[in-house]
């Protein structure tokens, strides 16, 4: 992998602030976009800004066309059967919650989650167990916050219709085993999805070997536009499920009485669309499979090792997860004896323009069930070097050097 030929695809990475370059370790929340995505947004607006699937003159056949490309790519890059199994949302949270609404759940029915959930994988299961009164109960890591399968193993049993769980998590960079735990639900009759908003985009994802029936994730997260998300889903569980948001492009025909829907994707997918970002979608994806998704994966690890390695040596900083940098992607999140996550993540960026996230980062229950105010999280991507890295562990080392 030629990291300096790949920051040349990134704009911003020249760009310079107070005479300093950028460093930007905010991954795990938002990427940073290359050239090819830019343009493939703006060759929508510039080129051909109309609507898609609906108008036949020339503007309107081409947007049509390049969206179908753009879903075929979608469906290369996770290995899927089918580009009809491929539903282009907003981004991860819509994709849980078409799933948590559209599904068939009865009363009593189990949602089981680990206790390291985004919200967006959490509240959703509160809303269900409101309006139809499902159980929505919760798998407890190990300490080292490790997936607990003898916990789960114990727990799985026919009255569990969904095991819905983070693949990778946000929190410190964890991957579950998830082809075992998929296994296990299946064996019991339980359909899986995965919040594959912190694997799609740092690991290779075989959907079909995996086996997992719906896998939602943020396109922005992987070099794409903002505001937009895939939803895998197996097609005959799609095909089962109600429709979502009702209206234009999902109806096959209406009367004054009743609408007859379009079979999937269509019928997920109401209003008119994001072009440019459906656009944008298929350029990000086919960027990161050209450059290799194992080669990135490689890549965060070294910088996580790194920027461990570093951390460690720091008495009063405590990493959360499991020690290895190798099991915690391109994420190491700690939090600091009488420090603030936020004074930290801003006196980062003030001294040295390191960008990192700080706070609950939307897993509040698993911080506020251990009475933890928050975390700072760096998170690498594949436009980052081992001398950001470095300068990360420098920096951070000499901030709480001179607080002491
Ligand atoms: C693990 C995880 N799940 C879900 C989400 C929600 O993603 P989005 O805001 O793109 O819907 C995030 C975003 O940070 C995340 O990290």
């Amino acid at each position: 992998m030629n990291i300096q030929k790949i920051r040349e695809d990134f704009p911003i990475l020249s760009n310079e602030i107070n005479g300093k370059p950028i460093i930007y370790l905010d991954n795990a929340c938002m990427t940073l976009k290359p050239t090819q995505v830019i343009e493939a947004m703006n060759e929508y607006y510039y080129e051909h800004p109309a609507c898609g699937g609906r108008s036949v003159h020339k503007f309107g056949t081409q947007v049509s066309i390049k969206c179908d490309r753009a879903r075929k790519k979608v469906k290369k890059f996770l290995n899927a059967d089918d580009s009809k199994e491929v539903i282009f949302t907003r981004n991860t949270t819509e994709g849980i919650n078409l799933i948590a609404r559209c599904y068939d759940f009865q009363k009593g029915d189990v949602v089981l989650t680990t206790d390291r959930e985004h919200n967006s994988n959490m509240a959703p299961w509160h809303i269900m167990r409101e309006l139809k009164g499902i159980k929505h109960e919760i798998v407890r890591s190990n300490p080292d916050n490790t997936f607990n399968m003898e916990a789960y193993q114990e727990r799985m049993g026919k009255d569990v219709k969904m095991v819905s769980m983070v693949h990778t998590s946000n929190l410190e960079g964890y991957t579950i085993p998830a082809e075992e735990i998929i296994k296990i639900a299946h064996d019991h009759g339980a359909l899986v999805m995965l919040d594959g908003s912190q694997s799609a985009a740092h690991r290779f994802i075989d959907i079909k070997s995996l086996d997992v029936d719906f896998f939602s994730f943020s396109i922005h997260k992987m070099c794409g536009p903002t505001g937009m998300g895939v939803l895998y889903g197996k097609y005959h569980l799609l095909k089962d499920l109600s429709p979502f948001i009702v209206g234009g492009d999902t109806i096959y025909e209406t009367n004054y009485k009743t609408s007859k829907f379009l079979d999937p994707p269509n019928r997920f997918e109401g209003g008119l669309q994001n072009y440019a970002g459906i656009l944008g979608s298929g350029a990000a994806v086919e960027y990161l499979s050209n450059i290799g998704m194992k080669n990135i994966q490689e890549h965060e690890t070294k910088l996580n090792t790194i920027m461990t390695s570093k951390l460690d040596n720091i008495s009063n900083v405590h990493i959360i997860g499991p020690k290895e940098p190798e099991k915690r992607a391109g994420i190491v999140a700690f939090w600091v004896d009488d420090m603030d996550a936020h004074d930290l993540a801003m006196i980062l960026d003030e001294v040295a323009n390191i960008m990192v996230r700080s706070g609950m980062h939307c897993v509040h229950s698993w911080f506020n069930s251990r009475g933890i105010n928050g975390s700072t999280r760096a998170s690498a991507y594949l436009y980052n070097t081992e001398e950001e890295a470095k300068i990360f562990g420098d920096t951070l080392e000499e901030v709480l050097g001179k607080m002491e």
